[in-house]
């Protein structure tokens, strides 16, 4: 009947009409464990930036520093559920969801800010942003790069593993890294990142390692004074996505959080060459104390690489993993 027609259009035009129009707006929440000013800043507000152009002005996202919406590890879980949509955290706290991660948190395998992009931008990095989503529930959209985790306390200059010994030092809730400081003498406290600076502040623990960007974002320089340049870990701080959210989202969005997420890595690279030196050195004159370990770092990387290196080679994926991250690298195989 004409009726009929006439309503079958009015279908196929209302089917039209919303095909054409833009995605409804969207104002994403991106948890982030830092407080301003640091690598983990940076990158969100690279990725908003970019998320607005990509979408033209239509969907966009703000951050919540200093941990707001919940400890790091815990972002992981509420982002794989669906009741977060985007967190930027340290790599080492989605290791306990995603072991394979951990080839990136192995001490003394990245050994520069080249070789953390070479691993993360490359093939390898692709491998490990499809284990993450399957382990984890999130997809890693953007890299950061926060520079080496140098070791701080407040108690006395340490250059060697034996100054270590008595110290009590903050360790984030990762077996790789508890097992680093065993190798090197000492039990340490694995601490939920959120609950750091007061136990810091209140003595609880002595010290702790981060890059030099995160301890001036965190003012840690107010609770700690040695700092060593120990380079066993090179921090790497992405932004995930709930796959929930990312699923649910159109194939141009999607396409689109993509490429937002390449672009703010490509400016966390920049922002870390642009702004380490500095950072350190007005952590310095603030009255930080920096020296280098002795030997060259020669005990640190032998007992590191000697007992943690075989104890995890299994849980990253086995040797094949490691040694082709090795490769990559220009590194010898194991
Ligand atoms: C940690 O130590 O738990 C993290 O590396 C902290 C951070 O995200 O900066």
């Amino acid at each position: 009947t004409l009726a009929s027609i006439l309503r079958h259009g009015a279908a196929v035009c209302a089917l039209a009409v919303a095909a054409a129009l833009p995605a409804a707006a969207k104002d994403f929440r991106i948890a982030v464990g830092d407080g301003a000013g640091g690598t983990q800043e940076a990158l969100g507000r690279a990725f908003i930036a970019a998320l607005e152009k990509q979408t033209g002005g239509a969907h966009t996202a703000k951050l919540f520093l200093n941990g707001q919406l919940g400890d790091e590890q815990d972002t992981v879980t509420a982002a794989a559920t669906g009741t977060l949509d985007f967190s930027i955290l340290a790599i080492n706290n989605i290791t306990p969801f995603s072991p394979t991660v951990g080839v990136l948190t192995m001490p003394y395998v990245i050994m520069s800010q080249q070789d953390a992009e070479t691993l993360t931008q490359g093939e390898i990095g692709q491998s490990l942003v499809d284990r993450t989503i399957e382990d984890a529930g999130v997809r890693i959209l953007g890299w950061g790069y926060s520079g080496f985790r140098v070791l701080t306390n407040s108690k006395r200059p340490v250059q060697t593993p034996e100054d270590l010994k008595g110290l009590v030092i903050r360790v984030p809730k990762n077996e790789i890294m508890i097992e680093t400081y065993k190798a090197w003498g000492v039990d340490p406290t694995p601490m939920a990142w959120s609950e750091t600076f007061a136990a810091l502040q209140q003595g609880v623990v002595d010290g702790q390692d981060n890059p030099y960007m995160t301890i001036h974002a965190m003012n840690f320089d107010e609770v700690q004074k040695h700092v060593t340049n120990i380079r066993s870990i090179f921090s790497i701080e992405p932004l995930v996505v709930s796959e929930q959210l990312f699923q649910s989202l159109s194939p141009e969005e999607q396409q689109q959080l993509v490429a937002a997420g390449k672009e703010a890595t490509q400016a966390s690279s920049a922002f870390l060459k642009a702004e380490e030196a500095r950072i350190r050195d007005e952590l310095a004159a603030r009255g930080m104390q920096i020296a280098d370990p002795a030997d060259g770092e020669a005990q640190f990387i032998e007992l590191a690489t000697g007992k943690v290196w075989p104890r995890f080679t299994d849980s990253i994926g086995g040797k094949e993993v490691l040694d082709r991250a090795l490769a990559a690298l220009g590194r010898p195989a194991t």
